[in-house]
């Protein structure tokens, strides 16, 4: 059994489930946090982000930490993004610094380019100025923000994973159906592969923001090379590989 644990918030979700598979299947010790059970792992937390007690229960003894749980796209302020992702998360930095964890991973998305991506076909780089549409993609670009701050002022390592389109049920599609958006598809495969190797980065990386997406169809939408260079990842899929025929 490997010493080291890797707690995974939001693990019973589209994501989370195809990141705890990998890791599981690459031998990691995996500890899944989320408010209803994780299919497949033993070590599986019930409970709620807002409880500062219970995510701080789940986080004691990790190593690293992928914080996936949010409301995963735009919804009510006061009643989902406040609670979920900025109450949430407020929790879950404090807790991952209380349990001495080294790597924090932070999902966040490609959302918050919003506006660049539909006025350019060019790779949007990490490191150009973010314009979030709504309060979704704002709370995610607060989210790298603070999780900047968290690496500058408690020796963390955070990496913060604009991720791209990996559909949840009912949502494929919706994907099938606009061709800018199979350009940002993220198979659940590529989607374990990186939180995998973005776990296993060096320790050296103080604070990233990196893309994952999977091959583009067309256009490369997002810029995928300081993925590589910093986690050494690339996607091997494209759309709509891992997706089961049925729900095309
Ligand atoms: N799927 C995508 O295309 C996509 C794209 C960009 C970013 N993301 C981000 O990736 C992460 C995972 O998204 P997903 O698509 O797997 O969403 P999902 O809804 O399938 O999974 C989210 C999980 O978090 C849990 N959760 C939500 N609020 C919680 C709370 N208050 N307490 C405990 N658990 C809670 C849910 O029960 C669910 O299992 C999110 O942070 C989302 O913003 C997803």
């Amino acid at each position: 059994m490997p010493a080291e644990l890797i707690l995974v918030t939001g693990s019973a979700g589209r994501v989370g489930q195809a990141v705890v598979k990998e890791l599981i299947a690459r031998g990691e010790r995996v500890r899944g946090f989320d408010r209803v059970p994780t299919p497949g792992v033993a070590d599986s937390h019930v409970g709620n982000l807002t409880d500062a007690e219970a995510v701080r229960r789940a986080a004691v003894g990790a190593h690293a930490v992928i914080h996936l749980a949010a409301t995963p796209d735009d919804a009510d302020f006061m009643s989902e993004i406040l609670p979920n992702n900025i109450i949430g998360l407020h929790h879950v930095l404090e807790a991952t610094r209380l349990a001495g964890a080294k790597r924090l991973v932070l999902a966040s998305t490609g959302q918050v380019n919003w506006w660049q991506r539909e006025r350019t076909e060019h790779a949007i780089r990490p490191d150009e100025p973010t314009t979030p549409r709504h309060w979704y993609a704002a709370a995610k670009v607060f989210a790298e923000g603070i999780g900047q701050g968290y690496a500058e002022s408690h020796g963390l390592s955070v990496i913060a994973a604009r991720l791209g389109w990996c559909p949840r049920p009912g949502q494929e599609k919706e994907v099938a159906a606009l061709d800018w958006a199979k350009d940002l598809y993220l198979s659940p495969g590529d989607a374990g592969r990186f939180f995998h190797a973005a776990v296993r980065a060096p320790l050296t990386i103080r604070f990233a923001v990196v893309y994952a997406t999977s091959k583009h169809l067309k256009l490369p939408r997002f810029d995928l090379g300081p993925t590589k260079e910093l986690l050494g990842w690339e996607p091997q899929e494209k759309w709509p590989d891992g997706l089961p025929p049925e729900v095309l």
